[in-house]
């Protein structure tokens, strides 16, 4: 057997409940790792979380946890500025799995790499729908060369109304942003990993708050704003705070002559749904439908494709983190390649923060533009 890991978790809020933690479960029992401490800045969703899930220690300090009990593996499961956490704890001598998005910025993310580099720890990106069942499926076809040469995609993620309400997900300051940065970064990474990372050179973007904003009293669905199976100590939502975007469209340019549409939404007078589009010169995929266009002869074809997921956690909500924390474990061990790396991750970085840019100016943005790119 491998090393046993002390892991240490900072927020402790929903994502932190519903899919780290449960993820853990096999590692703990195999004794592969153990849970040493939880810390949140609100006690009560530390204690609650270290009680729950039978953890030994929790704090309303994080800094203190890191000094106290030196985790040598930390999950950073805060709102979307994650920054601070991952360096204090990369500092502290801990590998650091920190939650997508991993940075807001181009140069945050660049100095997040530097440091684990430099500590010599592992930084881990948890992009986990590169676990998913789609992606194992579409990353086959796209890897077996039956879509030919990608030159373009189309990404949308639409929630007629799905905001979610447990956190700070609505709050500029906290958040950095609303879908863009929540179910966009998902999506591009999922495409960038499949078409081998083309740079994203600009992005020309709008964002929109119109539907939060106008305050109707709309039934929102807890499970369809992301929280699968619950929320855990949730804070109370206050409509007034929102200051991000409910609705996030635009255009971007990758290198290699390839465009991609995008669509990322929390609310919009649209029916809920997604689809990752993607087009080559042999074929096209609808990933979310299963299809395959290809021509046959001078036909065109339609092929509805079947793929089953067997694999082991399959039926439980965020199956995906569950392999996620066994790929890095044997990342740790030297059994495996990091699955997520830097370069596609300050890739997608670079792309966040250009489109932000270009909402905010009302212009394409290059990402040459951005600071400290590229590094
Ligand atoms: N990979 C995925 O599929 C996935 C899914 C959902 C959420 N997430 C990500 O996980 C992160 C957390 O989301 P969530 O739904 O758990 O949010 P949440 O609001 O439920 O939990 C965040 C917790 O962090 C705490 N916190 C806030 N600021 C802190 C700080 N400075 N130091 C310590 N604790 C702090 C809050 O009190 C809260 O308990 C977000 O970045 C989100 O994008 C990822």
């Amino acid at each position: 057997m491998g090393r046993t890991y002390r892991l240490a978790i900072i927020g402790n809020g929903m994502i932190c409940n519903a899919a780290h933690l449960p993820a853990l479960a096999p590692l703990r029992d195999q004794g592969m790792v153990e849970v040493v401490g939880v810390a949140d800045i609100r006690a009560q969703a530390a204690r609650e979380t270290a009680e729950r899930y039978h953890v030994p220690a929790w704090y309303e300090d994080p800094q203190k946890m890191l000094d106290e009990l030196k985790p040598d593996w930390v999950s950073i499961c805060t709102p979307n500025r994650h920054h601070d956490w991952s360096i204090a704890a990369l500092n502290a001598g801990a590998h650091v799995m920190c939650e997508k998005p991993l940075a807001l910025t181009y140069r945050e993310a660049a100095e997040m790499f530097a440091v684990a580099k430099a500590q010599g720890k592992l930084l881990f990106p948890c992009q986990s729908r590169r676990w998913s069942a789609d992606m194992d499926f579409a990353s086959d076809i796209v890897r077996k060369g039956l879509l030919g040469r990608l030159y373009f995609a189309d990404l949308s993620f639409v929630r007629r109304f799905g905001i979610p309400t447990w956190g700070m997900f609505h709050m500029q300051k906290e958040n950095g942003g609303g879908p863009f940065c929540d179910l966009g970064v998902h999506f591009l990474d999922s495409l960038l990993w499949m078409a081998g990372n083309p740079r994203v050179e600009a992005v020309s973007g709008k964002s929109f708050d119109v539907l939060a904003k106008k305050g109707e009293n709309v039934l929102l669905s807890i499970k369809e704003s992301g929280a699968y199976s619950g929320t855990f100590t949730p804070r109370p939502y206050q409509a007034a705070e929102f200051s991000v975007e409910d609705c996030a469209v635009g255009f971007m340019r990758l290198a290699g002559n390839f465009g991609v549409n995008f669509k990322f939404t929390w609310a919009l007078n649209q029916p809920t749904g997604k689809h990752i589009i993607l087009c080559g010169d042999e074929g096209g995929l609808d990933v979310e439908q299963t299809t395959l266009y290809q021509n046959v002869g001078h036909y065109q074809g339609e092929t509805r494709l079947k793929y089953f997921d067997n694999r082991p956690y399959a039926e439980r909500p965020f199956d995906a983190h569950y392999y996620m924390y066994e790929h890095v474990y044997r990342v740790l061990e030297g059994l495996e390649d990091p699955r997520v790396k830097p370069e596609e991750t300050l890739n997608v970085v670079a792309a966040i923060e250009a489109y932000y840019r270009s909402a905010e100016e009302n212009r394409e943005v290059r990402t040459d533009e951005l600071e400290g790119y590229p590094v």
